[in-house]
């Protein structure tokens, strides 16, 4: 049995990084992505990004620095200059519990928000410290699967018809019963033909390509195999740090192609500006991930508003212990959603 404190009846250990991680944070990363997604959720079909974004934010922002711990943003809103709020390097949190390093988006899908069309969320991971790779706010080529194949089994450098007919092998079915994810952008048009020349089906989304990589790990629920393409960096870290809590393989690439970007990812520390990053290099160690649906998505609903209730649902899930756990909250005094 572990000995504990006469003092404070903690078992010896229990304020590791580890314990405050699991026992606190996992709860109250939760209420830090429900204020987000409600705050956005009041703007949500406005046709107004920059109203959804900046609610989203400053509720993310208030409830972050509630919480019990020496937090620096690493993935946030923006480098330092050109963002006020929640930006690379700021410090959150009331300082007194442990130096953990937190990737925020606090509305992933700003225009799917303001349109009110599927799959926007509120959307946290924090890591212990120096865990979480420091990426600039570039694009990142991304390609992910779920859980349950071979390590290794999809790669950036080999094509998307390669990586299909892979997919479709280990998984012992035909190409044509794969879907890929893809976002609908002019950039994607010869990944886009290489995939459909192959007979596979593509699902082109407009934005939101956290929500496109975590809907690989249930394709069952989802109708999605395997994500393909361009999209934030920012996104592929968050989206990295989500994988590596419910299983899952990611790669991702940095586009550095101008002096400016490359300078800037030096800064950050990056040396190697052709690296393929592996899921577990984007994020390492002990990993807690959080998101909140605001629009109606495949995996989560997003907020409703009735009367004197609000009601949200999140995943929060963990990497050490791979649990998941699906909250769905009735929220009723209202005035802490203000
Ligand atoms: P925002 O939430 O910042 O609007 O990002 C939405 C998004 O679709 C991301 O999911 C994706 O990674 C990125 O934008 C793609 O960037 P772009 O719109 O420039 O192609």
């Amino acid at each position: 049995m572990a000995k504990s404190n006469k003092k404070t009846g903690k078992s010896k250990g229990e304020s590791t990084l580890s314990a405050v991680l699991d026992r606190i944070l996992t709860l109250e990363i939760v209420r830090v992505t429900e204020r987000a997604a409600v705050a956005a959720a009041r703007q949500r079909g406005r046709g107004d990004e920059k109203a959804a974004d900046q609610a989203a934010v400053d509720a993310m922002r208030r409830e972050l620095n509630r919480l019990p711990i020496d937090g620096t943003v690493v993935i946030g809103e923006g480098e330092r200059d050109e963002a006020p709020m929640l930006y690379i390097g700021e410090e959150v949190g009331t300082k007194e519990g442990p130096k953990v390093d937190i990737a925020l988006d606090p509305l992933e899908g700003t225009t799917i928000c303001a349109k009110d069309l599927p799959n926007s969320l509120a959307v946290i991971a924090i890591a212990e410290g120096g865990s979480l790779l420091n990426a600039p706010d570039v694009y990142m080529d991304k390609i992910a699967i779920g859980p349950g194949y071979p390590a290794g089994l999809v790669k950036l450098d080999a094509t998307p018809a390669q990586n299909i007919k892979a997919l479709a092998k280990a998984k012992g079915v035909p190409v044509a019963e794969i879907t890929a994810c893809v976002l609908d952008r002019p950039r994607h048009a010869s990944i886009i033909e290489d995939i459909r020349a192959i007979g596979c089906g593509i699902r082109l989304i407009g934005d939101g390509d956290i929500a496109g990589v975590i809907h690989t790990t249930d394709p069952q629920e989802t109708g999605i195999d395997i994500y393909i393409g361009i999209g934030g960096a920012p996104e592929g870290v968050l989206a990295a740090a989500a994988l590596r809590c419910i299983g899952g393989q990611m790669e991702g690439r940095l586009i550095l192609d101008t002096d400016e970007k490359r300078k800037r990812a030096k800064k950050m520390g990056i040396d190697d500006f052709e690296r393929v990053y592996q899921m577990e290099e984007m994020a390492r160690g002990d990993v807690l991930f959080a998101a909140t649906g605001v629009t109606d998505g495949n995996l989560l609903s997003g907020v409703r508003f009735a009367g004197k209730t609000i009601t949200t649902e999140t995943v929060v899930m963990r990497s050490l212990t791979q649990t998941v756990r699906w909250i769905k909250a009735e929220h009723r005094m209202l005035s802490k959603f203000k």
